[in-house]
């Protein structure tokens, strides 16, 4: 499943930064950016942050904007994203690049400060695995932010997400990618996805606490964030 699912995000990644903005009306960069801060609050300030699932680098560049001291690693098993993460770092000091599997990934116990993943987790062939994965890699103390897409649980909510995922994320990132298919399995990913609370269970359960969400617009998206215990 993973192969065919590399396979996918690379025949897109040329059009992926387009039809992301394109998806969100331009929401992404700032959803990224607040969850950066989100992050950040009350002094955190850490030295290594792992990009997970970084794809064509936004996360990344929105954590160096925020925090231009730290090192960041992109890690994603594609390819063709992280070289155009890597085009669009140009010069910026302090990003390593990693192409590699997020659930076989090779670093030891406790290795970084801080882990971003955005629209990465949902993807992932088991989602415990891989936020058991993120905890094992994380200091304690260290802080994860998550953004996704979940499954909506309000009736405003729901119908303002039913509304996006199944009309416009096929419709637009198809035309815009020449792929359907790939916006069709984007849109059964975040409908079959985790409700909210059942995500913050689980990542409770892998070994965060203090989980602080923040809904953005309308709850299209959500961010979490949550300390290694
Ligand atoms: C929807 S994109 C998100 C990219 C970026 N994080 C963002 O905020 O736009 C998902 C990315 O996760 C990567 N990915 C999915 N499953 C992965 C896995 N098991 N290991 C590493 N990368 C993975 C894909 O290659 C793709 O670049």
């Amino acid at each position: 499943m993973s192969q065919q699912i590399q396979t996918m995000f690379s025949n897109i990644a040329p059009t992926y930064d387009q039809a992301n903005h394109a998806l969100s009306f331009n929401k992404d960069v700032q959803w990224r950016k607040d969850a950066v801060a989100q992050m950040l609050k009350d002094g955190f300030r850490p030295s290594r942050v792992l990009d997970l699932c970084a794809g064509t680098g936004d996360f990344a560049l929105a954590v160096k904007e925020q925090a231009p001291q730290v090192q960041v690693v992109l890690a994603d098993f594609s390819k063709a994203m992280l070289q155009l993460a890597q085009k669009k770092a140009g010069n910026l000091q302090g990003l390593d690049l990693l192409e590699a599997d997020a659930l076989k990934l090779p670093f030891h116990d406790m290795a970084f400060d801080a882990v971003v993943c955005g629209f990465g987790v949902r993807n992932l062939d088991s989602l415990e695995q891989g936020l058991r994965e993120i905890a094992r890699m994380l200091k304690p103390g260290g802080r994860v932010a998550i953004l996704e897409f979940f499954k909506p649980t309000g009736l405003f909510n729901r119908l303002a997400h039913t509304f996006y995922v199944s009309a416009i994320v096929p419709m637009r990132g198809g035309a815009i990618s020449g792929n359907k298919q790939a916006y069709d399995y984007l849109q059964k990913t975040a409908k079959n996805f985790a409700s909210l609370d059942e995500f913050k269970g689980l990542m409770e359960k892998c070994g965060f606490k203090d989980i602080t969400m923040e809904s953005k617009t309308m709850g299209v998206a959500v961010s979490l964030v949550g300390v290694r215990k």
